[in-house]
């Protein structure tokens, strides 16, 4: 496989939370993400934390992608059951096309872990050249979370800006 410059992967992360915007809850999951991000080698682009608001949401995943030029924006967040969960109808809204494998192995591999991953109603999907993956809100989920996928985000950035034509000669 073609290796691929890892410096060259720019994460923006958004972490969604009416607490956590109110400044009432410290944000842990963002931080989680962003380490683990540079852990990998991947320069973070941008941090923001937004309400559980679907339109402030929106306008915030369209900046990353469109503006700054994100490979990947991380949500995290909003994927639940509760009456303010919006992030995965903000997500559909703004991607082209769904990525559902990437869902459903965070799904399948969270539910090893605790009967409470069928809750979370993540989505992945890509905008442009971007690949916009949602991750639950607790810390422990977005590692959990993060390592189901993290062995095909190489080769799916590969795909998503154009650099592979097909996977023939991936091993
Ligand atoms: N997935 C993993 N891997 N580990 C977890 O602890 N927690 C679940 C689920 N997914 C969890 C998980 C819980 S308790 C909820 S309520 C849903 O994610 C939705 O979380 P969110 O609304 O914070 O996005």
């Amino acid at each position: 496989m073609e290796k691929q410059d890892m410096s060259r992967i720019r994460v923006s992360v958004i972490t969604v939370s009416d607490r956590g915007a109110k400044g009432e809850r410290e944000d842990i999951s963002g931080k989680v993400i962003i380490e683990i991000a540079q852990s990998l080698g991947w320069e973070v682009a941008e941090f923001a934390l937004v309400a559980d608001d679907k339109e402030l949401l929106k306008k915030e995943l369209i900046r990353m992608a469109d503006e700054l030029a994100s490979s990947i924006i991380f949500t995290t967040g909003g994927t639940g059951l509760a009456p303010r969960d919006f992030t995965p109808e903000a997500t559909k809204e703004v991607i082209d096309k769904e990525v559902p494998g990437m869902s459903e192995v965070m799904r399948m591999e969270s539910l090893k872990k605790t009967p409470h991953a069928m809750i979370s109603r993540a989505v992945c999907g890509i905008r442009g050249s971007t690949l916009i993956v949602n991750l639950p809100g607790s810390p422990k989920a977005v590692r959990e979370c993060l390592e189901a996928i993290q062995p095909a985000l190489p080769h799916a950035l590969e795909l998503l800006q154009g650099k592979v034509g097909d996977c023939g000669n991936i091993e």
